[in-house]
């Protein structure tokens, strides 16, 4: 399956701000992503972070003004990349490019670009609330350009405010979104869960699954790059959860409840997590010690079906979407759980297929449509490859 995130074209512009000390970071993220990145430096940015630096990582010269010259490599590399990135971008930068102003190799290119632009304004928090800054980054938005406004928190400068770059991954997952060869999610609002759910026994014992998340995860990433507001339910698993608008819960009791907070707001609505059927009748509030007992029985009770849940409270317009991981007659029980869900979709999983399941990267899943005009269709490969395709068919097919 052919991965359109790998061998693109990323233009990388940096200009003189600190957090062009995270670029060289960035720019490995890129190279191990198997995409391509010509870097174009300010003078300033190079009082920042030495080009040597970033040329070794690229694995090529990167580019300053002292290469502006008859070889035009402003058109030339404006006219390469299929995404062009400046970051950090200075409020002086900023300004110029909202300004038309190209008197140096970067904002030559950046007027000269006819691919995405995509802008990562960062400074001190006083420069980035001036209105001559907001200004123009809203002159700049107005113009189509795609500019990610600074995030909160510590700035270098030793003040607290707005005006931090994001990190490297999370530039990168914004650059992806731009890169997305379609954008038909735009306007729709999704919400996935994703992982398992621990339900304690006693305070430091609980009776879980493998489930990673990924799976949902990748299902919410695919949704996000595609255009899409996603809201992520996440049981106690790790996350990379930049614009995913991650809610964390721990039982399937609090799982229910945050799915029921967010249902109203989805258009689709993602059932991947891997939710307990069961808790134990009586919590214990101490430790349960084994000093005394030779056996331990615990009695079990069932817990909420959030699937049959979600099915039963589905509005008009709604698409569900259900994840059945199985170990025995997986394309039978999935239909099953299908009508009995009132799910559209169910995705059947054999967890005991090689390559397949819980907690590895890759997976092999049945899309099996609760219409039975559609087709249903297998797809085998890495999770986040097979999400995007299976978006492709729920919303075509
Ligand atoms: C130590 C130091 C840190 C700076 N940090 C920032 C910054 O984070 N953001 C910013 O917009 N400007 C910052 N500046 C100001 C820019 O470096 C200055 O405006 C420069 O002319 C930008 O040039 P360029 O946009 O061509 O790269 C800083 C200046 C200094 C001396």
């Amino acid at each position: 399956m052919q991965n359109w995130k790998s061998s693109r074209r990323i233009l990388l512009g940096i200009t003189g701000g600190i957090a062009a000390y995270k670029i060289p970071s960035l720019v490995r993220l890129i190279t191990r992503a198997k995409s391509e990145v010509e870097v174009i430096m300010t003078r300033s940015a190079g009082n920042f972070v030495a080009p040597m630096t970033l040329g070794a990582l690229a694995g090529k010269s990167v580019w300053t003004d002292e290469g502006f010259d008859h070889t035009i490599p402003h058109v030339r590399l404006s006219g390469w990349g299929e995404v062009f990135v400046v970051a950090p971008c200075s409020a002086n930068t900023l300004a110029k490019i909202a300004h038309g102003i190209a008197d140096n190799l970067l904002t030559s290119a950046v007027l000269a670009a006819s691919c995405p632009v995509l802008l990562f304004p960062a400074m001190n928090d006083r420069m980035y609330s001036n209105p001559a800054v907001q200004e123009n980054i809203e002159t700049l938005k107005r113009r189509g350009i795609l500019v990610v406004e600074a995030e909160s928190g510590a700035l270098a400068c030793g003040d607290s405010g707005r005006g931090r770059m994001p990190e490297p991954s999370e530039i990168l997952h914004e650059t992806f979104r731009a890169l997305c060869p379609v954008h038909d999610m735009r306007g729709k609002r999704v919400l996935v869960t994703a992982g398992p759910t621990h339900e304690y026994i006693d305070p430091v014992r609980y009776i879980s699954n493998p489930s990673s998340g990924k799976m949902g995860v990748a299902m919410a990433r695919s949704a996000w790059y595609r255009g899409a507001e996603v809201r992520v339910i996440a049981g106690p698993v790790e996350v990379d959860a930049y614009g995913l608008g991650v809610v964390r819960v721990v039982s399937a009791q609090e799982m229910l409840e945050a799915v029921r907070a967010n249902l109203g707001w989805a258009d689709y609505v993602v059932k991947a997590a891997a939710v307990g059927d069961y808790r134990v009748k009586d919590y214990s509030p101490q430790k349960l010690k084994r000093e005394g007992r030779d056996t331990l029985t615990l009695e079990l009770v069932q817990n909420p079906d959030i699937a049959a849940e979600v099915g039963r409270l589905k509005r008009e317009g709604q698409v569900l979407i259900g994840f059945a991981a199985e170990t025995q007659d997986t394309a039978a029980h999935a239909r099953e759980k299908l009508a009995r869900k009132n799910l559209d979709y169910v995705l059947a999983n054999d967890v005991l297929a090689s390559g397949s399941g819980f907690a590895v990267d890759t997976n092999t899943l049945r899309l099996i449509p609760a219409d039975n005009r559609k087709p249903e269709r297998v797809f085998t490969g890495l999770k986040e490859d097979i999400a995007f395709e299976i978006w492709g068919d729920v919303l075509h097919s």
